[in-house]
């Protein structure tokens, strides 16, 4: 019976150019470029006998060598060519020539070696992911410089049973497989850091989050990223203006600019006093408060394009989004607002008012509840915001950041709630932690079209503290001043002082 050869070759990425010149030859990469000159003979073969597909390291060496010279300083020529090509060469495992495995870079810095598989046990890495990507079977890992293309069912049957602690011979009994084929599947997977033997130092990762780093910034992944507008000509983009939610209907309040800007504080002033406040004043905030605070946060200024460039209608709101894509809309769910039903609203952001989606006071309780478990059980506010996104208005623009970017925008929104907030002397606090599907329950939404992306409490402000506001931090464990920490007491005090001697409408009088 022929026993089957079992190889790790090597041949040149897809995304690969060579240009020879009669004195050159220039390899160009995504990673980077290599020149040498051409009348180097044993490079120029090596890169021949690459272009020409996979090949053993014996096939390279046996080029370089029939080029002529010293087999020392022409092998080193060799190894010096391979390293700088690093990020441009696919390696894979193949049996009788046949590929089964294909290790592709991701980024220029990875030493790939196959090595002997590890003797003892051996499992997949926690942070490694088997999927379809296209037409093939495909195993990834947030932590991994490579991609491994599985394009065999031998290699698909290694990779799923390394979900469990085995060993090379144990796994080649249960596949029913040649032993020396697992090893260098094994060998191949453990150098392109698929198992668990390089997991030191991604310890502290979540499997998801370490992924969604690694694929939501560039330089670590090859897939389409960016303002690549995927699905332009293919389907239309969602409207700027929210199409309007079915229900009973609240106009809010409108302030005017000169008012607001006559009884503001000074930026620095309520940038200093800005801190999150999870208690709340005897009066609950008012329908006033409530219509300015959302008309200086999110409301639509204006809606702009299709444009040249931007094949897409815009949204200009008091904070920048990417793309002007203004994703994210906000909930209100009203617990205590004087001149307000006890309910959840959506914040009509062109026409300035509420639009009541859920009254069930279980389902209210229970996403009031979630607000309070995120700051260890605090008083309720007097209004929760969820902040949600529509996806679709990120991702029909953007590959592979679309929700990092919608994370960013819901940071943004975060500190525009402090900052006016704080100015109008409310009590804001920023929650972390929110239920995406109870709230998208409560508020009447598909999930994966529009959900919470992040959550605010909101409530009057309780009387200022007998001994006066304090520098920041102040008290908590082994506090340590840098950089005058006295401006956010000082800009607090004055603050205070300003509310309790001036009436709202009063301009803003300063220190
Ligand atoms: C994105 C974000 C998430 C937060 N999540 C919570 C939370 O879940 N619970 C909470 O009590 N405070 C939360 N906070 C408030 C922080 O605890 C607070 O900003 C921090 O302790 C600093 O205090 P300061 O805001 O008074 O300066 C959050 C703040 C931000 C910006």
């Amino acid at each position: 019976m022929l026993t089957s050869v079992v190889a790790d070759q090597v041949g040149l990425a897809d995304d690969v150019s060579v240009a020879r010149t009669d004195d050159k030859c220039v390899v160009v990469f995504r990673h980077g470029r290599v020149a040498f000159g051409a009348r180097d003979m044993a490079l120029g073969a090596v890169l021949v006998a690459l272009e020409a597909g996979s090949v053993t390291r014996a096939d390279l060496e046996e080029a370089a060598l029939a080029s002529g010279g010293d087999a020392v300083p022409v092998l080193a020529r060799l190894d010096w060519l391979l390293a700088k090509l690093r990020g441009a060469l696919v390696h894979s495992v193949a049996v009788d020539g046949r590929e089964v495995a294909r290790v592709v870079p991701l980024t220029g810095d990875g030493g790939y070696r196959p090595a002997p598989p590890p003797p003892g046990p051996v499992a997949l890495s926690r942070l490694a992911f088997l999927r379809r990507r296209g037409a093939d079977a495909v195993l990834e890992s947030g932590r991994a410089a490579y991609r491994v293309e599985l394009c065999a069912p031998e290699a698909v049957a290694v990779a799923a049973a390394l979900t469990r602690v085995t060993d090379v011979s144990s796994l080649a009994v249960a596949l029913k497989l040649d032993v020396h084929l697992v090893a260098h599947l094994v060998a191949a997977f453990t150098a392109a850091d698929m198992t668990d033997a390089g997991d030191a130092g991604t310890d502290q990762w979540n499997f998801h989050e370490l992924l969604f780093h690694a694929r939501s910034r560039l330089g670590r992944h090859d897939e389409p990223f960016g303002a690549t507008f995927p699905f332009l000509g293919e389907r239309d983009p969602l409207p700027a203006e929210y199409p309007a939610r079915e229900g009973p209907a609240v106009a809010l309040p409108r302030v005017a600019l000169d008012e607001v800007a006559r009884r503001d504080p000074p930026l620095v002033m309520v940038q200093e006093a800005r801190r999150s406040v999870r208690h709340y004043g005897p009066d609950p905030l008012t329908l006033d408060q409530l219509g300015e605070f959302l008309y200086r946060v999110g409301r639509v200024r204006a809606v702009y394009g299709p444009a040249v460039g931007m094949p897409y209608e815009a949204l200009d709101r008091p904070y920048p989004t990417g793309g002007a894509s203004g994703d994210i809309e906000i909930y209100v769910t009203a617990h205590r607002v004087a001149g307000l039903d006890r309910a959840a609203y959506h914040y009509d952001a062109v026409a300035h008012r509420l639009v009541r989606v859920c009254a069930d006071t279980v389902l209210l309780d229970a996403l009031l509840r979630g607000a309070a478990v995120s700051t260890g059980g605090t008083p309720t506010p007097d209004v929760l915001l969820t902040f949600t996104s529509r996806f679709g208005r990120m991702t029909w623009k953007y590959d592979g950041m679309a929700y990092a970017a919608t994370l960013k925008h819901a940071g943004v929104l975060y500190q525009t709630c402090y900052l006016v907030a704080t100015a109008m002397r409310l009590a804001p606090c920023g929650l972390g932690s929110g239920d995406a599907q109870l709230s998208a329950r409560v508020l009447g939404l598909d999930w994966a079209r529009e959900s919470s992306v992040g959550e605010f409490q909101l409530g009057s402000m309780p009387p200022p503290s007998p001994g006066g506001a304090e520098a920041a931090g102040v008290g908590r464990p082994h506090w340590r001043a840098h950089n005058n920490p006295d401006w956010a007491a000082r800009a607090s005090a004055a603050l205070e002082r300003e509310a309790g001697q001036v009436g709202r409408s009063d301009g803003y009088s300063g220190e």
